[in-house]
């Protein structure tokens, strides 16, 4: 319900109140895709982490995920990507609308907002083309710690700079925002 009136609200300060609730079919769909994508992805870590530790489950990470996201683009005609203002995988970097609504989400969090009610959806104009975004935050649960937080250990963060040199996604805290799952669908 929170999340439904803060994304409320940023509706209709962006675009008024009638394409508010034409855009709500939309929401409902990326919400889905996210509930999916994170669906996939979370078994597959858990299994990975038990059955090959850490170090196994950077390789499940660096296959599973983005052939997750292919196969959810390919079933539901949506772009889908996980982004973040620190990324592991500079191929995830995020574009500006990217930036921008995770600069908002750092803020409303800051102003005490449930990282995990927050959303953000918009129509914008890419290459004339009308294209709906959907954003929604990711939060850092303690599994995500092991490979993300502020104490990784020295073997793992060696394995994890080799596949990813540029490395950015270490220092985060439970609760903070890891990211974003951010979809796009051309209209
Ligand atoms: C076993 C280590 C490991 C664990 C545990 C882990 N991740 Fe990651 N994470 C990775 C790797 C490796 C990537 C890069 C994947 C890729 O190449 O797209 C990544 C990428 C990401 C990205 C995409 C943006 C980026 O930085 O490239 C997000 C968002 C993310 N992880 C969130 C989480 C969350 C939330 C959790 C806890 C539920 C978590 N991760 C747990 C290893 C891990």
């Amino acid at each position: 319900m929170l999340a439904r009136t803060a994304l409320t609200v940023a509706l209709i300060s962006s675009m008024g109140m009638a394409q508010a609730e034409n855009l709500q079919p939309l929401q409902q769909e990326g919400r889905q895709i996210a509930k999916e994508f994170l669906g996939q992805l979370k078994p597959e870590l858990k299994k990975a982490m038990k059955s090959g530790g850490p170090a196994h489950a950077i390789e499940v990470c660096y296959k599973k995920a983005p052939q997750i996201a292919a196969e959810l683009s390919e079933k539901t005609g949506w772009q889908l990507k996980r982004t973040s203002l620190k990324v592991r995988n500079p191929n995830n970097a995020p574009d500006e609308w990217e930036k921008q609504v995770l600069q908002r989400f750092e803020q409303q969090k800051a102003q005490g907002t449930d990282p995990k009610t927050l959303e953000y959806v918009e129509v914008i104009e890419e290459n004339g083309q009308k294209v709906f975004r959907y954003a929604k935050a990711i939060p850092t649960g303690k599994v995500c710690l092991v490979c993300h937080g502020t104490q990784v250990s020295e073997p793992l963060l060696k394995k994890i700079r080799s596949y990813y040199p540029e490395d950015q996604a270490t220092g985060f805290q439970p609760g903070d925002i890891r990211g974003i799952f951010s979809f796009k669908k051309a209209l």
